[in-house]
Parts: C-alpha cells; structure tokens; sequence
C-alpha cells in the first residue's frame, strides 16, 4: 500500500426526510444561493417545492439555472458563471443527478476565474478556488455528489472531459434515497453500471497490498449486482435505492483509491462516445466494460481476474484461473444485459466512422498508464469488437 493524506471533506445528511435540514445548513454557508437544476424532474417528484420552501423559511434568496442537460454543456456553465457575478451568488445548490451537480461544480469555478470557464475544463490546474457547492442527490451514478469533478462537454467540438480538484467538492451533500423512486429503469440501470465501473477503475490496478481496498470493492460489487436488479423491477425498494446510492458515493469519493495509483481505462474511452454521441455515460461504460476486460486479459493479469471471479461472483476457485477469469467476464456481460443495458455500439446508432479520432482522444486521455497501458489502436480494437 502507498502513503495517503486521508481528506473527504463533504457532509453527507442520508436518510428519509432528511431534506429538513436544507435551509438551515444553507444559509450556514451564504444567503445567497444559485439553484441549479435538469430538465424538470425536480418539480415533477416535488423536489423543487421542498427546496423553495427551505429556503424560504431560512432567510435564503435564490436565483435559478434550469435545464442543465444530461452530459452537461459548457454553455449551460457560462450562464451560470454569468448569473453568479450578476447577482453576487455566495453558494451554488445543485440538485439532481451527477450533470447537475458537474454544472454547478464548474459554474462555481468559473465564478471565480478571470477567464472563459472552458479553460478550466481543459486544465484542473487552473482552478484555483471555486464558491462553495452543495448537493441534493437524485439519482444513485456517478458519486458527483462527494467528490470534486465535474465532466463537462463541448457538443459543438466533440469534446468532453474531467476536471475539478478539493475546492469543487460539495460541502455538504442531502441524500435521501427516495427522491431516485422516480428514476426510470434504463437511468438505474445505467447508472448502476456507472458504480461498478468507477470500482473497477480502482479495483483493476497494479499497486501490490491494498488488501482492504479491493475487499471494499468487491464489496461495493456485490452491492451493486445484489441491488441493481431489484430497484430495475421494484423502482419503491427503499433498501435497493439506499444501497445504491450509498454506493454512488462510496466508489470514488477517495476511499477505493487511498493507497493506489490508479488511472482509469474505459471512462477516457466512453467519454468519446458520448462526446460524438451524446449518450448515457453508464449505457456506454456497461457496453465497453467487457470488451475491454477480454482485450486486457493475458497470463500477466489473469490473477486479478481471477481474484474478481471467485470473490465477487463466487466461482470456484479450484478452477483453472483463466477458466475463472473467462467465466468472470461472461458474468459481467450477463449482468449488465439482465439490467437492460447495451452491449454493441450499434444498438446505440455508433459505427466506426469516428473511431480514428475517438481512438485517438481517449489514447491522450491517461490510457497509458491505466492497469494495462493502452494506445490508440488498442482502443480502435476494443471499439471495433463493441460494434
Ligand atoms: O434533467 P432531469 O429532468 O433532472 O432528468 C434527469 C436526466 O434526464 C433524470 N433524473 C435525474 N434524477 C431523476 C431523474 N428522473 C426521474 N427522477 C429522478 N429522481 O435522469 C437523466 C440523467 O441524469 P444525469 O444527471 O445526466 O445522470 P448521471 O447522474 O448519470 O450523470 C451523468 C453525467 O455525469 C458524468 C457523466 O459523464 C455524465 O456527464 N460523470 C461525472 C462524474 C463525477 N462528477 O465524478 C464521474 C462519472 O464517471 C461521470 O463521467
Ligand atoms: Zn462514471
């Protein structure tokens, strides 16, 4: 294991009802809030209301940015820079999903930048201090809602990318496991793929004698494989919707990858296609996710593979480990199928015309130092057997 500074700075308030302490713990941070928000489903579950009234009863003004979409736009961000300087905004409240709270992550650093708040997507370095962001969670994904990125796209360029540091990640967070009953089956479903995919860019990594660390993973794993199917058939399952949303937070606030050197694989790789596609992030992780473990599977990482098999999936492990390791890999794929996610890039309307580009794009994205170094034609190849 390696030497880690232990800092999860958000709190977290999880629980039915808990959204009682919004106001108070709002104004405890400024009176002036931005409220950022999606497409609507906030009003149609009641949210919206709930929140307004907190922030009336604590003394909070609010001014609104609506309409963040899902793969959140930079120019959704300039409006939201826009609206802080104008109206002297002193905390940015996103409630939503993972888009929303990006926005709000890169609205609340671009408010205090100088320039156009792109450059700070293109280069983290340069966030230097942002205003602070809280979270209402709505949906269980992409754990924005306890770590500092923010993922923001460029349609017009085909560009999308990562950014944010500590001073983007929410000061506090509201996570009330009901508010996601509403979340339809094909967003669940995604978006559980999306947890099991920020734990295997941590679980699949070269750092000898993080035991705990992959114990904690597989754990998060078996979370998601028991849980993810039942809030798909049974959207009210009160202990399916805490499981999972617990588990948004949990697999990459920090604690999987304290001890490792980590670098991620099929988020640079789904990134370009939702970059050229605008799809849904966990639709396009559960497509890649196996083909990119039998791209990488070799008598060098079969161990790992095996290691996974017969603690997440319960094979026997007095089998060959590449018989284990296989049988893993047709798990996976049988998993997120069961869930209703897609497993060939024409299902979503993607052939090979971009692929020299994407390829190239996700390659710069840190591929080269990921659990199995990876180049453009590896990530060619790996596109060309998801078409
Ligand atoms: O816009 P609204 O009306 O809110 O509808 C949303 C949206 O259509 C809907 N939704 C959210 N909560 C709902 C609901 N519908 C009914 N009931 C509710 N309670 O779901 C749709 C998708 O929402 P979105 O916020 O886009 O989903 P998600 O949370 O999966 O976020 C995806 C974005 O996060 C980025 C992805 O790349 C993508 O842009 N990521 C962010 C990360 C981070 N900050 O750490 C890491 C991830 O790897 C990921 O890249
Ligand atoms: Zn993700």
């Amino acid at each position: 294991m390696e030497n880690f500074d232990y800092h999860i700075s958000t709190d977290v308030y999880f629980g039915k009802g808990q959204i009682s302490k919004l106001g108070e713990k709002t104004a405890s941070v400024s009176k002036k809030a931005l409220l950022v928000y999606g497409g609507g489903s906030i009003k149609k579950i009641g949210l919206y209301d709930q929140v307004m009234q907190q922030m009336k009863q604590s003394g909070v003004s609010v001014s609104e940015l609506a309409g963040v979409e899902p793969n959140p736009r930079i120019q959704t961000v300039r409006k939201g820079v826009e609206i802080c300087r104008k109206e002297n905004i002193g905390v940015v409240l996103a409630v939503g999903g993972g888009s929303t709270i990006d926005c709000a992550k890169a609205v609340a650093a671009g408010a205090c930048y100088d320039g156009d708040a792109w450059d700070l997507v293109l280069d983290a370095g340069k966030i230097k201090k942002a205003l602070p962001v809280a979270a209402v969670l709505t949906l269980a994904a992409t754990g924005s809602e306890m770590d500092g990125f923010a993922v923001i796209s460029d349609m017009d360029k085909h560009e999308k990318w990562g950014t944010g540091n500590d001073v983007t990640r929410p000061v506090f967070a509201i996570m009330d496991p009901q508010y996601t009953f509403s979340v339809s089956k094909y967003q669940t479903a995604a978006g559980s793929s999306d947890i099991m995919s920020h734990t295997f860019e941590n679980y699949f990594n070269n750092t000898k004698g993080a035991f705990l660390q992959a114990r904690l993973a597989e754990g998060i794993l078996k979370t998601i494989i028991k849980y993810a199917p039942i809030a798909v058939e049974h959207p009210r399952d009160y202990e399916a919707r805490a499981n999972l949303m617990w588990a948004s937070s949990l697999a990459i606030n920090g604690l999987l990858s304290y001890g490792e050197s980590t670098a991620w694989s099929v988020h640079p790789m789904e990134h370009e296609l939702s970059a050229f596609y605008d799809i849904t992030h966990g639709a396009g992780l559960a497509l890649l996710t196996p083909y990119w473990m039998t791209y990488i599977l070799s008598p060098k990482t079969v161990g790992k593979f095996a290691e996974y098999g017969a603690n997440v999936w319960g094979i026997d492990s007095s089998k060959e480990p590449m018989a284990i390791a296989k049988e893993a890999i047709a798990d996976t794929r049988k998993f997120f199928d069961s869930i209703g996610m897609p497993s060939h890039l024409k299902d979503l309307g993607i052939d090979d015309t971009h692929f020299d580009v994407m390829a190239e794009k996700a390659a710069n994205g840190g591929l080269a130092n990921g659990f199995v170094p990876l180049g453009k034609e590896d990530v060619k190849k790996i596109f060309t057997m998801a078409l």
